[in-house]
């Protein structure tokens, strides 16, 4: 059982809009894309300050491959243009960046810059940082059952004689201690109106508290974030528990 926090440790984020903000603006839709990217520098700052120890972002999902060649390779080529003019920042900020999802699908130049990123801000103690590309929560559990049982084959576990239980499950995730030790999200906050989870964070989220804006991405600003995270103290978890006895 969760303990009671009136702040959330880790805040993990839908950024969605880029491309109706894009429209809205009569530009095409990296235009849209390009300033997503300026409000997640934004928003990174904005969790330092807050105090938020983990940071996740949705920012390409195992569906977003359906798009367009050209909206695809634009999105990569801004992460490119991102890790360039952030790097140096992030480093003397403490940033500690992790990927989650497979991005060795992504182009060569984005692979080489994301490592990189890894490489350079791993040993940073501060805001943990963590992107999701090419990630889909469905490819995750897949991912992790699949590596699960090669595990137990080697060590010759039957379901039968030890069953597989949540926390197995959980520990061989992108978040799980098998990976990058990152607990689950206390709030999750998607923009542009939408109300759905779009394969995001599909096992980590089934307490998390959920928050909708109709704020499209470009246009969510450190003032919003901040508002969330202080409206979040006010959300009355119970994760199945009863109030009265103090969960
Ligand atoms: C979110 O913005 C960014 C990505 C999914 C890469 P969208 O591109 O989905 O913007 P809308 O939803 O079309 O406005
Ligand atoms: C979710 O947004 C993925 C990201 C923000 C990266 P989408 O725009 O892809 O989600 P749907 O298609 O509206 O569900
Ligand atoms: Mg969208």
């Amino acid at each position: 059982m969760a303990e009671k926090k009136t702040f959330p440790e880790h805040v993990a984020v839908i950024m969605d809009g880029n491309g109706r903000w894009a429209k809205a603006h009569n530009q095409p839709r990296l235009f849209g894309h390009n300033a997503g990217m300026q409000a997640m520098k934004r928003i990174v700052i904005a969790a330092q300050e807050s105090g938020v120890r983990y940071l996740t972002v949705y920012a390409f999902s195992t569906e977003n491959w359906k798009r367009s060649t050209e909206e695809v390779q634009g999105i990569f080529r801004l992460i490119v243009k991102y890790v360039e003019s952030e790097l140096r920042e992030l480093k003397e900020n403490n940033v500690h960046i992790n990927i989650l999802g497979d991005y060795s699908m992504l182009p060569e130049a984005s692979v080489r810059s994301l490592e990189t990123l890894i490489g350079e801000t791993k040993v940073n103690d501060g805001l943990k940082f963590n992107i999701c590309l090419n990630y889909g929560g469905r490819d995750e559990i897949a991912r992790a059952v699949n590596e699960l049982t090669v595990k137990r084959m080697e060590q010759g576990l039957t379901p039968a004689e030890c069953p597989v239980t949540e926390e197995e499950i959980a520990r061989y995730l992108y978040t799980g201690s098998e990976h990058f030790g990152i607990p689950d999200p206390d709030l999750i906050i998607r923009t542009s109106g939408e109300e759905r989870m779009s394969n995001f964070l599909t096992w980590q989220a089934a307490y998390s508290e959920l928050m909708f804006t109709d704020t499209l991405w470009p246009d969510f600003g450190p003032e919003e974030f901040k508002q969330m995270l202080s409206d979040f103290g006010k959300r009355d978890r119970r994760f199945g528990g009863r109030k009265e006895e103090g969960k």
